[in-house]
Protein backbone atom coordinates (compact mmCIF):
# COMPACT_ATOMS: atom_id res chain seq x y z
CA UNK A 1 0.00 0.00 0.00
CA UNK A 2 1.50 3.14 -1.48
CA UNK A 3 -0.17 5.26 1.44
CA UNK A 4 0.83 3.21 4.11
CA UNK A 5 -2.86 3.00 5.49
CA UNK A 6 -3.76 -0.34 6.62
CA UNK A 7 -7.37 -0.94 4.82
CA UNK A 8 -8.55 -2.84 7.82
CA UNK A 9 -10.60 -5.12 5.55
CA UNK A 10 -13.34 -3.30 3.80
CA UNK A 11 -15.58 -5.71 2.15
CA UNK A 12 -16.12 -7.68 4.91
CA UNK A 13 -19.68 -8.27 6.59
CA UNK A 14 -20.24 -5.80 9.34
CA UNK A 15 -17.70 -3.26 8.16
CA UNK A 16 -19.68 0.36 7.82
CA UNK A 17 -20.47 0.12 4.79
CA UNK A 18 -22.72 -2.72 5.24
CA UNK A 19 -24.27 -2.48 9.08
CA UNK A 20 -27.70 -1.78 8.02
CA UNK A 21 -27.91 -4.90 5.25
CA UNK A 22 -30.26 -6.52 7.51
CA UNK A 23 -32.75 -3.68 8.20
CA UNK A 24 -32.61 -2.41 4.70
CA UNK A 25 -33.27 -6.27 3.47
CA UNK A 26 -36.21 -6.16 5.49
CA UNK A 27 -37.61 -2.67 4.71
CA UNK A 28 -36.95 -3.49 1.20
CA UNK A 29 -38.64 -6.60 0.67
CA UNK A 30 -42.18 -5.04 3.08
CA UNK A 31 -42.00 -2.56 0.86
CA UNK A 32 -41.69 -4.38 -2.50
CA UNK A 33 -44.77 -7.10 -1.10
CA UNK A 34 -46.76 -4.22 -0.39
CA UNK A 35 -46.52 -2.30 -3.73
CA UNK A 36 -46.66 -5.48 -5.39
CA UNK A 37 -50.14 -5.95 -6.86
CA UNK A 38 -50.43 -2.09 -7.98
CA UNK A 39 -47.16 -2.03 -10.13
CA UNK A 40 -47.01 -2.46 -14.18
CA UNK A 41 -46.09 -6.26 -14.67
CA UNK A 42 -43.67 -4.92 -17.20
CA UNK A 43 -42.10 -1.66 -16.89
CA UNK A 44 -41.98 1.16 -19.39
CA UNK A 45 -38.36 1.04 -19.40
CA UNK A 46 -36.87 4.51 -18.46
CA UNK A 47 -34.05 4.14 -20.89
CA UNK A 48 -32.36 7.47 -19.60
CA UNK A 49 -32.94 6.75 -15.80
CA UNK A 50 -31.01 3.43 -16.72
CA UNK A 51 -28.11 5.16 -18.67
CA UNK A 52 -27.50 8.01 -15.88
CA UNK A 53 -27.46 4.65 -13.42
CA UNK A 54 -24.62 2.99 -15.37
CA UNK A 55 -23.01 5.60 -17.41
CA UNK A 56 -20.06 6.06 -14.55
CA UNK A 57 -16.79 3.77 -15.15
CA UNK A 58 -15.05 1.38 -12.31
CA UNK A 59 -15.37 3.49 -8.81
CA UNK A 60 -11.96 4.26 -7.35
CA UNK A 61 -13.76 4.80 -3.84
CA UNK A 62 -16.92 3.16 -2.24
CA UNK A 63 -20.78 4.38 -2.15
CA UNK A 64 -22.34 4.13 0.53
CA UNK A 65 -25.29 1.47 1.34
CA UNK A 66 -27.93 4.42 1.56
CA UNK A 67 -27.11 5.55 -2.11
CA UNK A 68 -27.39 2.14 -3.65
CA UNK A 69 -30.67 1.66 -1.38
CA UNK A 70 -32.01 4.75 -3.24
CA UNK A 71 -31.16 3.76 -6.53
CA UNK A 72 -32.74 0.51 -5.93
CA UNK A 73 -36.08 2.26 -5.15
CA UNK A 74 -35.86 4.51 -7.55
CA UNK A 75 -34.33 3.01 -10.65
CA UNK A 76 -33.84 -0.45 -10.56
CA UNK A 77 -37.05 -1.93 -8.86
CA UNK A 78 -39.46 0.53 -11.74
CA UNK A 79 -37.00 -0.72 -14.35
CA UNK A 80 -38.07 -4.54 -13.49
CA UNK A 81 -40.65 -7.28 -14.60
CA UNK A 82 -42.09 -8.16 -11.56
CA UNK A 83 -42.26 -11.87 -11.83
CA UNK A 84 -44.41 -12.25 -8.69
CA UNK A 85 -46.82 -10.07 -9.76
CA UNK A 86 -50.09 -11.80 -9.71
CA UNK A 87 -50.47 -11.54 -13.53
CA UNK A 88 -47.18 -12.53 -14.29
CA UNK A 89 -47.70 -15.80 -16.16
CA UNK A 90 -45.87 -16.02 -19.60
CA UNK A 91 -43.65 -19.12 -18.99
CA UNK A 92 -42.65 -21.52 -16.64
CA UNK A 93 -41.52 -19.55 -14.03
CA UNK A 94 -43.20 -19.02 -10.56
CA UNK A 95 -43.07 -16.77 -8.36
CA UNK A 96 -40.91 -17.91 -5.52
CA UNK A 97 -42.59 -19.10 -2.30
CA UNK A 98 -41.96 -17.82 1.58
CA UNK A 99 -38.58 -19.12 2.46
CA UNK A 100 -36.66 -18.07 -0.07
CA UNK A 101 -35.39 -14.73 0.67
CA UNK A 102 -34.30 -16.83 4.14
CA UNK A 103 -32.58 -19.48 2.70
CA UNK A 104 -30.83 -17.67 0.14
CA UNK A 105 -29.66 -15.54 2.84
CA UNK A 106 -28.53 -18.31 4.73
CA UNK A 107 -26.82 -19.71 1.41
CA UNK A 108 -24.83 -16.93 0.75
CA UNK A 109 -23.80 -16.48 4.33
CA UNK A 110 -22.28 -20.70 4.64
CA UNK A 111 -21.04 -19.75 1.13
CA UNK A 112 -20.91 -23.70 0.62
CA UNK A 113 -18.59 -25.08 -2.26
CA UNK A 114 -20.70 -28.03 -3.08
CA UNK A 115 -17.85 -29.59 -4.92
CA UNK A 116 -16.11 -31.56 -2.64
CA UNK A 117 -17.57 -33.17 0.00
CA UNK A 118 -14.63 -32.32 2.39
CA UNK A 119 -15.85 -28.19 1.54
CA UNK A 120 -19.47 -29.09 2.53
CA UNK A 121 -20.33 -31.82 4.56
CA UNK A 122 -24.22 -31.10 5.55
CA UNK A 123 -24.98 -29.72 2.00
CA UNK A 124 -23.41 -33.31 0.59
CA UNK A 125 -25.66 -34.98 3.00
CA UNK A 126 -28.78 -32.81 1.67
CA UNK A 127 -28.07 -33.28 -1.91
CA UNK A 128 -27.99 -36.79 -1.15
CA UNK A 129 -31.15 -37.05 0.22
CA UNK A 130 -33.07 -34.87 -2.28
CA UNK A 131 -31.85 -37.59 -5.19
CA UNK A 132 -32.87 -40.16 -2.72
CA UNK A 133 -36.04 -38.65 -1.95
CA UNK A 134 -36.60 -37.37 -6.01
CA UNK A 135 -35.10 -41.25 -7.13
CA UNK A 136 -38.18 -42.52 -5.09
CA UNK A 137 -41.24 -40.23 -5.96
CA UNK A 138 -40.38 -41.31 -9.66
CA UNK A 139 -39.61 -44.69 -8.74
CA UNK A 140 -35.96 -44.37 -9.83
CA UNK A 141 -34.31 -46.37 -7.15
CA UNK A 142 -30.74 -46.01 -6.13
CA UNK A 143 -30.56 -43.13 -9.46
CA UNK A 144 -27.98 -41.06 -8.96
CA UNK A 145 -27.80 -37.21 -9.65
CA UNK A 146 -27.42 -33.66 -8.46
CA UNK A 147 -28.60 -30.67 -9.00
CA UNK A 148 -28.13 -28.15 -11.60
CA UNK A 149 -28.64 -24.25 -12.56
CA UNK A 150 -31.53 -25.69 -14.13
CA UNK A 151 -33.61 -27.93 -16.55
CA UNK A 152 -31.51 -26.68 -19.25
CA UNK A 153 -28.00 -27.96 -17.29
CA UNK A 154 -30.00 -31.20 -16.39
CA UNK A 155 -30.75 -32.03 -20.44
CA UNK A 156 -26.71 -31.09 -20.89
CA UNK A 157 -25.34 -33.70 -18.33
CA UNK A 158 -28.37 -36.44 -19.44
CA UNK A 159 -27.55 -36.21 -22.94
CA UNK A 160 -23.68 -36.32 -22.60
CA UNK A 161 -24.06 -39.47 -20.29
CA UNK A 162 -25.85 -40.66 -22.72
CA UNK A 163 -23.59 -40.06 -25.52
CA UNK A 164 -20.31 -41.35 -23.68
CA UNK A 165 -22.04 -44.35 -22.85
CA UNK A 166 -22.46 -45.17 -26.37
CA UNK A 167 -18.99 -43.94 -27.23
CA UNK A 168 -17.79 -46.50 -24.53
CA UNK A 169 -14.76 -46.68 -23.13
CA UNK A 170 -12.44 -44.06 -25.16
CA UNK A 171 -15.22 -41.57 -24.56
CA UNK A 172 -13.42 -39.49 -23.03
CA UNK A 173 -10.28 -39.66 -25.27
CA UNK A 174 -11.47 -40.11 -28.62
CA UNK A 175 -14.68 -38.40 -28.13
CA UNK A 176 -16.67 -38.30 -31.54
CA UNK A 177 -13.58 -38.29 -33.69
CA UNK A 178 -13.05 -40.97 -36.42
CA UNK A 179 -16.31 -42.53 -36.24
CA UNK A 180 -17.89 -43.76 -39.13
CA UNK A 181 -21.83 -44.14 -38.24
CA UNK A 182 -23.40 -40.51 -37.37
CA UNK A 183 -25.00 -40.72 -33.56
CA UNK A 184 -28.38 -39.80 -34.12
CA UNK A 185 -30.86 -38.55 -31.50
CA UNK A 186 -34.60 -38.09 -31.72
CA UNK A 187 -37.08 -36.10 -30.18
CA UNK A 188 -40.92 -33.89 -30.77
CA UNK A 189 -41.19 -30.76 -32.53
CA UNK A 190 -42.54 -29.38 -29.33
CA UNK A 191 -39.36 -30.14 -27.53
CA UNK A 192 -37.36 -27.18 -25.55
CA UNK A 193 -34.76 -25.54 -27.45
CA UNK A 194 -32.44 -26.65 -24.55
CA UNK A 195 -32.09 -30.21 -26.21
CA UNK A 196 -30.62 -28.58 -29.74
CA UNK A 197 -28.60 -26.19 -27.81
CA UNK A 198 -27.06 -29.68 -25.59
CA UNK A 199 -26.60 -31.77 -29.06
CA UNK A 200 -24.44 -28.90 -30.59
CA UNK A 201 -22.74 -28.49 -27.53
CA UNK A 202 -21.62 -31.67 -27.75
CA UNK A 203 -20.09 -31.67 -31.00
CA UNK A 204 -23.32 -33.87 -32.04
CA UNK A 205 -24.52 -32.02 -34.49
CA UNK A 206 -27.91 -30.32 -34.85
CA UNK A 207 -28.28 -31.78 -38.10
CA UNK A 208 -28.17 -35.47 -36.20
CA UNK A 209 -31.31 -34.30 -33.99
CA UNK A 210 -34.56 -35.80 -35.67
CA UNK A 211 -37.37 -33.46 -35.22
CA UNK A 212 -40.73 -35.65 -34.95
CA UNK A 213 -44.06 -34.70 -35.70
CA UNK A 214 -46.61 -34.45 -32.54
CA UNK A 215 -49.94 -34.72 -32.89
CA UNK A 216 -52.95 -32.62 -32.05
CA UNK A 217 -52.44 -32.95 -28.24
CA UNK A 218 -48.61 -31.75 -29.04
CA UNK A 219 -47.40 -35.54 -28.40
CA UNK A 220 -44.87 -37.17 -30.24
CA UNK A 221 -46.06 -39.26 -33.04
CA UNK A 222 -44.98 -43.12 -32.11
CA UNK A 223 -45.44 -44.00 -36.20
CA UNK A 224 -42.93 -41.20 -37.32
CA UNK A 225 -40.86 -41.77 -34.57
CA UNK A 226 -40.64 -45.45 -35.57
CA UNK A 227 -40.20 -45.13 -39.45
CA UNK A 228 -37.51 -41.86 -38.45
CA UNK A 229 -35.62 -44.32 -36.40
CA UNK A 230 -35.82 -47.43 -39.47
CA UNK A 231 -34.64 -45.02 -42.18
CA UNK A 232 -31.50 -43.84 -40.00
CA UNK A 233 -31.09 -47.49 -39.66
CA UNK A 234 -31.02 -48.40 -43.13
CA UNK A 235 -28.91 -44.94 -44.03
CA UNK A 236 -25.76 -47.03 -41.42
CA UNK A 237 -26.62 -43.88 -38.41
CA UNK A 238 -26.55 -45.08 -35.22
CA UNK A 239 -29.61 -44.07 -33.61
CA UNK A 240 -28.55 -43.17 -29.61
CA UNK A 241 -31.39 -42.01 -28.01
CA UNK A 242 -35.05 -40.76 -27.91
CA UNK A 243 -36.06 -37.24 -25.87
CA UNK A 244 -39.85 -37.80 -24.43
CA UNK A 245 -40.90 -34.72 -22.49
CA UNK A 246 -42.90 -34.63 -19.37
CA UNK A 247 -44.91 -31.28 -19.93
CA UNK A 248 -44.02 -29.60 -23.52
CA UNK A 249 -42.76 -26.01 -23.28
CA UNK A 250 -45.47 -24.59 -24.90
CA UNK A 251 -48.45 -26.91 -23.90
CA UNK A 252 -47.63 -28.60 -21.34
CA UNK A 253 -48.20 -32.00 -23.12
CA UNK A 254 -46.83 -35.26 -21.88
CA UNK A 255 -45.69 -37.88 -24.57
CA UNK A 256 -46.91 -41.48 -24.09
CA UNK A 257 -43.46 -42.37 -22.37
CA UNK A 258 -44.12 -46.09 -21.58
CA UNK A 259 -43.85 -46.58 -25.18
CA UNK A 260 -41.28 -44.34 -25.75
CA UNK A 261 -39.21 -46.59 -23.51
CA UNK A 262 -40.66 -49.70 -25.16
CA UNK A 263 -39.06 -48.24 -28.24
CA UNK A 264 -35.76 -47.29 -26.75
CA UNK A 265 -35.27 -50.80 -25.21
CA UNK A 266 -35.75 -52.70 -28.45
CA UNK A 267 -33.30 -50.73 -30.14
CA UNK A 268 -30.64 -50.23 -27.43
CA UNK A 269 -31.27 -46.64 -27.59
CA UNK A 270 -31.15 -44.31 -24.39
CA UNK A 271 -34.38 -42.74 -23.06
CA UNK A 272 -33.86 -39.28 -21.81
CA UNK A 273 -37.24 -37.37 -20.26
CA UNK A 274 -37.54 -33.89 -19.87
CA UNK A 275 -39.60 -33.16 -16.94
CA UNK A 276 -38.44 -29.88 -16.43
CA UNK A 277 -41.31 -28.20 -16.46
CA UNK A 278 -43.70 -31.03 -15.59
CA UNK A 279 -42.34 -33.85 -13.96
CA UNK A 280 -42.49 -32.89 -10.00
CA UNK A 281 -46.41 -32.80 -10.85
CA UNK A 282 -46.13 -36.02 -9.58
CA UNK A 283 -46.45 -34.72 -5.89
CA UNK A 284 -49.97 -34.10 -6.72
CA UNK A 285 -52.65 -37.34 -7.04
CA UNK A 286 -54.14 -35.62 -9.59
CA UNK A 287 -51.15 -35.79 -12.08
CA UNK A 288 -48.93 -38.76 -10.62
CA UNK A 289 -50.21 -41.87 -13.20
CA UNK A 290 -49.62 -39.21 -15.76
CA UNK A 291 -45.90 -39.57 -14.37
CA UNK A 292 -46.30 -42.63 -13.94
CA UNK A 293 -44.06 -44.01 -16.58
CA UNK A 294 -40.93 -41.51 -15.65
CA UNK A 295 -39.70 -44.67 -13.88
CA UNK A 296 -38.90 -46.16 -17.11
CA UNK A 297 -36.96 -43.43 -18.06
CA UNK A 298 -32.45 -43.52 -18.23
CA UNK A 299 -32.38 -40.18 -17.01
CA UNK A 300 -34.84 -37.55 -16.02
CA UNK A 301 -34.49 -33.43 -15.69
CA UNK A 302 -36.82 -31.73 -13.16
CA UNK A 303 -36.64 -28.30 -12.18
CA UNK A 304 -37.46 -27.28 -8.33
CA UNK A 305 -37.37 -23.66 -9.70
CA UNK A 306 -40.51 -24.16 -11.09
CA UNK A 307 -43.10 -26.27 -9.36
CA UNK A 308 -41.35 -26.46 -5.92
CA UNK A 309 -41.58 -22.28 -6.19
CA UNK A 310 -37.91 -22.40 -5.40
CA UNK A 311 -36.13 -18.93 -6.16
CA UNK A 312 -33.29 -19.48 -9.32
CA UNK A 313 -31.48 -21.25 -10.02
CA UNK A 314 -32.56 -25.02 -8.76
CA UNK A 315 -32.45 -27.42 -11.39
CA UNK A 316 -32.06 -31.76 -11.28
CA UNK A 317 -30.78 -34.52 -13.06
CA UNK A 318 -31.31 -37.69 -11.92
CA UNK A 319 -29.21 -41.05 -14.05
CA UNK A 320 -30.10 -44.75 -13.76
CA UNK A 321 -26.39 -45.95 -13.61
CA UNK A 322 -23.83 -43.92 -11.37
CA UNK A 323 -21.25 -45.09 -13.56
CA UNK A 324 -22.91 -42.87 -16.51
CA UNK A 325 -22.56 -39.81 -14.63
CA UNK A 326 -18.46 -40.66 -13.59
CA UNK A 327 -17.66 -41.95 -17.33
CA UNK A 328 -18.46 -38.15 -18.62
CA UNK A 329 -17.39 -36.03 -15.65
CA UNK A 330 -14.99 -37.23 -13.04
CA UNK A 331 -11.46 -35.43 -12.94
CA UNK A 332 -9.15 -36.21 -10.48
CA UNK A 333 -6.87 -33.28 -10.68
CA UNK A 334 -3.66 -32.98 -7.97
CA UNK A 335 -4.89 -30.05 -6.80
CA UNK A 336 -8.50 -30.97 -5.80
CA UNK A 337 -7.60 -34.26 -4.18
CA UNK A 338 -9.16 -35.01 -1.17
CA UNK A 339 -9.87 -37.96 0.81
CA UNK A 340 -12.65 -40.05 -0.33
CA UNK A 341 -15.59 -41.49 1.54
CA UNK A 342 -18.09 -43.80 1.05
CA UNK A 343 -20.73 -41.96 2.95
CA UNK A 344 -20.29 -38.31 0.86
CA UNK A 345 -20.15 -37.66 -2.85
CA UNK A 346 -18.06 -35.30 -4.72
CA UNK A 347 -20.17 -33.69 -7.19
CA UNK A 348 -17.58 -32.23 -8.80
CA UNK A 349 -17.37 -35.47 -10.39
CA UNK A 350 -21.00 -35.80 -11.62
CA UNK A 351 -21.07 -32.63 -13.92
CA UNK A 352 -19.37 -30.16 -15.63
CA UNK A 353 -19.61 -27.13 -13.02
CA UNK A 354 -16.42 -27.24 -10.34
CA UNK A 355 -17.38 -24.46 -7.94
CA UNK A 356 -21.38 -25.08 -6.85
CA UNK A 357 -23.76 -23.41 -4.85
CA UNK A 358 -25.68 -24.72 -1.70
CA UNK A 359 -29.06 -24.88 -3.71
CA UNK A 360 -29.85 -28.18 -1.96
CA UNK A 361 -30.85 -26.12 1.18
CA UNK A 362 -33.54 -24.12 -0.50
CA UNK A 363 -34.96 -27.02 -2.42
CA UNK A 364 -34.91 -29.18 1.18
CA UNK A 365 -36.45 -26.89 3.04
CA UNK A 366 -39.16 -26.55 1.15
CA UNK A 367 -40.12 -29.75 0.80
CA UNK A 368 -39.72 -30.26 4.87
CA UNK A 369 -41.45 -26.90 5.25
CA UNK A 370 -44.14 -26.89 3.52
CA UNK A 371 -44.55 -30.68 2.70
CA UNK A 372 -45.83 -33.02 -0.68
CA UNK A 373 -49.68 -32.63 0.79
CA UNK A 374 -49.50 -28.47 0.31
CA UNK A 375 -47.45 -28.81 -3.13
CA UNK A 376 -49.88 -31.38 -4.42
CA UNK A 377 -52.62 -28.61 -3.45
CA UNK A 378 -51.28 -25.95 -4.84
CA UNK A 379 -50.12 -27.41 -8.16
CA UNK A 380 -53.38 -28.86 -8.22
CA UNK A 381 -54.63 -25.39 -7.38
CA UNK A 382 -52.44 -23.67 -10.59
CA UNK A 383 -53.90 -26.66 -12.63
CA UNK A 384 -57.34 -25.24 -11.98
CA UNK A 385 -56.61 -21.51 -13.35
CA UNK A 386 -55.59 -23.03 -16.43
CA UNK A 387 -58.99 -24.90 -16.25
CA UNK A 388 -60.69 -22.08 -15.39
CA UNK A 389 -59.30 -20.29 -18.23
CA UNK A 390 -60.41 -22.64 -20.37
CA UNK A 391 -63.65 -22.64 -20.03
CA UNK A 392 -63.81 -18.71 -19.88
CA UNK A 393 -62.41 -19.10 -23.21
CA UNK A 394 -65.23 -21.43 -24.67
CA UNK A 395 -67.60 -18.99 -23.76
CA UNK A 396 -66.35 -15.84 -25.51
CA UNK A 397 -67.17 -15.81 -29.24
CA UNK A 398 -63.39 -14.08 -30.58
CA UNK A 399 -61.71 -16.47 -28.77
CA UNK A 400 -60.60 -20.44 -29.32
CA UNK A 401 -58.43 -22.63 -27.75
CA UNK A 402 -55.16 -23.79 -29.59
CA UNK A 403 -54.37 -26.72 -27.59
CA UNK A 404 -56.34 -29.06 -24.65
CA UNK A 405 -54.81 -27.74 -21.27
CA UNK A 406 -53.22 -31.09 -19.71
CA UNK A 407 -51.20 -29.51 -16.32
CA UNK A 408 -51.05 -25.48 -15.87
CA UNK A 409 -51.07 -24.07 -19.16
CA UNK A 410 -53.21 -22.65 -21.90
CA UNK A 411 -53.12 -21.37 -25.38
CA UNK A 412 -55.76 -19.56 -26.95
CA UNK A 413 -55.67 -17.00 -29.70
CA UNK A 414 -58.40 -14.09 -31.22
CA UNK A 415 -60.53 -16.14 -34.08
CA UNK A 416 -61.05 -12.61 -35.42
CA UNK A 417 -57.80 -11.69 -35.91
CA UNK A 418 -54.44 -13.10 -38.07
CA UNK A 419 -51.18 -14.08 -36.52
CA UNK A 420 -49.76 -10.58 -36.02
CA UNK A 421 -52.81 -9.69 -34.51
CA UNK A 422 -52.61 -11.87 -31.85
CA UNK A 423 -49.38 -10.53 -31.20
CA UNK A 424 -50.73 -7.28 -31.27
CA UNK A 425 -53.20 -7.92 -28.92
CA UNK A 426 -49.77 -9.53 -26.34
CA UNK A 427 -47.99 -6.46 -27.15
CA UNK A 428 -51.01 -4.23 -26.51
CA UNK A 429 -51.14 -6.19 -22.66
CA UNK A 430 -47.89 -6.31 -22.16
CA UNK A 431 -47.79 -1.76 -22.94
CA UNK A 432 -51.05 -1.62 -20.73
CA UNK A 433 -49.27 -3.46 -17.52
CA UNK A 434 -51.84 -5.15 -16.61
CA UNK A 435 -50.85 -9.00 -17.06
CA UNK A 436 -48.16 -10.66 -18.85
CA UNK A 437 -48.55 -13.17 -21.13
CA UNK A 438 -46.37 -15.11 -23.50
CA UNK A 439 -46.94 -16.08 -26.75
CA UNK A 440 -47.69 -19.65 -28.23
CA UNK A 441 -47.18 -20.90 -31.56
CA UNK A 442 -48.99 -24.26 -32.09
CA UNK A 443 -48.90 -26.64 -35.14
CA UNK A 444 -48.44 -23.39 -37.28
CA UNK A 445 -50.83 -21.19 -35.58
CA UNK A 446 -50.14 -18.21 -33.57
CA UNK A 447 -51.76 -17.56 -30.02
CA UNK A 448 -51.27 -16.01 -26.58
CA UNK A 449 -50.16 -18.48 -23.37
CA UNK A 450 -50.82 -18.25 -19.75
CA UNK A 451 -48.89 -20.87 -17.48
CA UNK A 452 -50.25 -20.49 -13.62
CA UNK A 453 -47.17 -20.98 -11.59
CA UNK A 454 -47.20 -18.26 -9.87
CA UNK A 455 -48.36 -18.19 -5.87
CA UNK A 456 -50.30 -15.06 -5.94
CA UNK A 457 -52.92 -15.60 -8.86
CA UNK A 458 -56.32 -15.44 -8.06
CA UNK A 459 -59.35 -16.36 -10.24
CA UNK A 460 -60.46 -12.80 -10.56
CA UNK A 461 -57.37 -12.05 -12.33
CA UNK A 462 -58.05 -14.99 -14.58
CA UNK A 463 -61.40 -13.66 -15.39
CA UNK A 464 -60.18 -9.59 -15.99
CA UNK A 465 -57.55 -10.69 -18.25
CA UNK A 466 -60.11 -13.14 -20.61
CA UNK A 467 -62.50 -10.61 -20.38
CA UNK A 468 -59.49 -7.72 -21.61
CA UNK A 469 -58.50 -9.68 -24.43
CA UNK A 470 -61.41 -10.74 -26.00
CA UNK A 471 -62.73 -6.66 -25.47
CA UNK A 472 -58.86 -5.69 -26.70
CA UNK A 473 -59.19 -3.41 -30.33
CA UNK A 474 -55.84 -3.54 -32.17
C1 LIG B 1 -39.67 -28.44 -20.94
C2 LIG B 1 -38.55 -27.55 -20.53
N1 LIG B 1 -37.28 -27.98 -20.63
C3 LIG B 1 -36.23 -27.22 -20.29
C4 LIG B 1 -36.42 -25.94 -19.82
C5 LIG B 1 -35.23 -25.11 -19.47
O1 LIG B 1 -35.17 -25.00 -18.09
P1 LIG B 1 -34.21 -23.90 -17.38
O2 LIG B 1 -34.78 -22.59 -17.74
O3 LIG B 1 -34.38 -24.27 -15.94
O4 LIG B 1 -32.84 -24.11 -17.88
C6 LIG B 1 -37.72 -25.44 -19.71
C7 LIG B 1 -37.95 -24.07 -19.24
O5 LIG B 1 -39.05 -23.61 -19.14
C8 LIG B 1 -38.81 -26.27 -20.05
O6 LIG B 1 -40.09 -25.84 -19.95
Amino acid sequence: MTSGRQLDRPLLFGAPATEHAHELTRAFQEQYFKTLDSRPVAPVVDRSALRALTSGGLPDDGTPLDVLYDELERTIVPNCTHTAHPRFIPYVQPSPNGLMPFADAVVATLNQNCNLWTLSPAANAIEQVLVRWFGELFGIAGAAGLLTSGGSAANFIALAAARDRTLGADARTRGLQGRNSPLTLYTSDQTHSSIAKAVAMLGLGTDSLRIVESDGACRIRLDRLESAIASDLLAGATPFCVVGNAGTVTTGAVDPIGELAALARAHGMWLHVDGAYGALTALSPRFRPLMEDLRLADSLSLDPHKFLFCSFDAGCVLVRERSDLLRSFSTNPSYLSMPSDDDFIDYANYGPQLSRSFRALKVWWSLRHFGRRAYAEVIESMADLALQMAREVERQTQLEALCPVTLNCFCFRRKDLDDAGNLRVLDELTRSGFALLGPARVHGVTGLRACFMNLRTRPSDVSQIVERIARMVV
